[in-house]
């Protein structure tokens, strides 16, 4: 009896593996389980006749031989109803997002910068990392052994320390170098920002970075003069930091500017209640003046014809306000924690 269960198992799905058609599918039913003459059922009635021990030992075999064959018929079933068929693909299916690219925080912030810029009228320009002495510092009324060079402790490159001192070379300590060269290839008037990199040797804290970013702009015309620079400026923060900021300009020094000034915009955190980030309400925020005359005889412009401001602003500085980082060295170690969340 036994053996006749696994011949009928091993018939059964042989046969059923060879079915091509639903109509072949059902008359293999009716063959196999079919009440009267069904092949499995027969053999499934005839245990009623046998002896208890038999009949529960054949019993169960003759189970596990229906469930199987039947598990078979599902599966083939299955299978004939989708032959011939497209295979379905849910485009919508939720899947892992791909991961894109994104932008650092200096770039965000270095270009909201340069469009708000552009959108006064101002030409974006770039200067090289590797400049020479005499447009970092002489052509901006910086000579040689002045004091002032002070304020820049500057990078200086191997391999040129014998050159003449206008063939020195050092990493750029602020973007100013630019003004003199657009003077030289431009006649005015010309609104020009130039973004970049600058190097300083100087120790690192929160606030200080041997490496920073900077944004250069100037501007030279007939007339100009301190009331443009600080329209243009106070436009340039309410587009920034939003309407309620307000500018304010204080006298300073810089070497290649006469007048020169500082100017602190309102608390963009606290509106001038003063708060832990600016401590009296105001935030210091760049350099600025109107151009000495001294740099325009570099660039070789005739005497007093010709008037003209400049500013330097730290990109970095700015990032860090808009973005809430604490710490300026955060912007240049490319920590994932803190790109990710751009
Ligand atoms: N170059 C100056 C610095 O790095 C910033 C600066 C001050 C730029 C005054 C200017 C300016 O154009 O007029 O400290």
């Amino acid at each position: 009896m036994s053996h006749d269960l696994q011949k009928i198992k091993n018939e059964a799905l042989a046969e059923l593996a060879k079915l091509s058609t639903m109509h072949e599918l059902d008359a293999f039913v009716v063959n196999y389980f079919g009440r009267s003459g069904g092949k499995l059922n027969t053999v499934l009635r005839s245990l009623k006749d046998l002896g208890d021990q038999e009949r529960r030992s054949l019993g169960s075999e003759a189970n596990a031989v229906k469930v199987e064959i039947w598990k078979q018929i599902d599966v083939k079933r299955n299978e004939l109803k989708n032959a011939g068929k497209k295979q379905f693909v849910d485009l919508t299916a939720a899947t892992e997002r791909p991961r894109l690219g994104h932008l650092h925080p200096l770039t965000l912030a270095r270009r909201e910068m340069e469009e708000i810029f552009k959108g006064l009228g101002f030409a974006v320009m770039e200067g090289p990392d590797i400049e020479s002495d005499y447009y970092t510092f002489e052509a901006l009324n910086i000579p040689v052994e002045h004091p002032a060079r002070d304020m820049w402790d500057t990078f200086h490159i191997k391999g040129f320390e014998n050159a003449a001192e206008n063939r020195k070379m050092v990493l750029k300590p602020h973007t100013s170098p630019m003004q003199v060269k657009v003077m030289e290839k431009h006649e005015p008037p010309f609104a020009v920002i130039v973004p970049g990199r600058v190097f300083r040797h100087e120790a690192t804290d929160a606030r200080h970075e041997h490496t920073f970013d900077q944004l250069e702009g100037f501007l030279v015309d007939e007339n100009v003069t301190l009331a443009n620079l600080k329209w243009i400026l106070n436009e340039f923060f309410k587009q920034l930091f939003g309407e309620k900021i307000e500018i304010k300009l204080r006298p300073s020094y810089f070497p290649f500017t006469e007048p020169s000034i500082e100017v602190a915009v309102s608390c963009i955190f606290c509106s001038k209640k003063g708060c832990s980030v600016c401590h009296t309400g105001w935030l210091e925020m760049l350099g600025a003046g109107m151009i000495h005359q001294k740099v325009f005889e570099f660039a070789g412009y005739p005497k007093d014809k010709y008037s003209g401001f400049a500013f330097g602003i730290g990109i970095s500085r700015i990032a860090m306000l808009k973005y809430d980082i604490p710490d300026i060295r955060m912007l240049y170690q490319n920590d994932q924690r803190l790109l990710n969340q751009f």
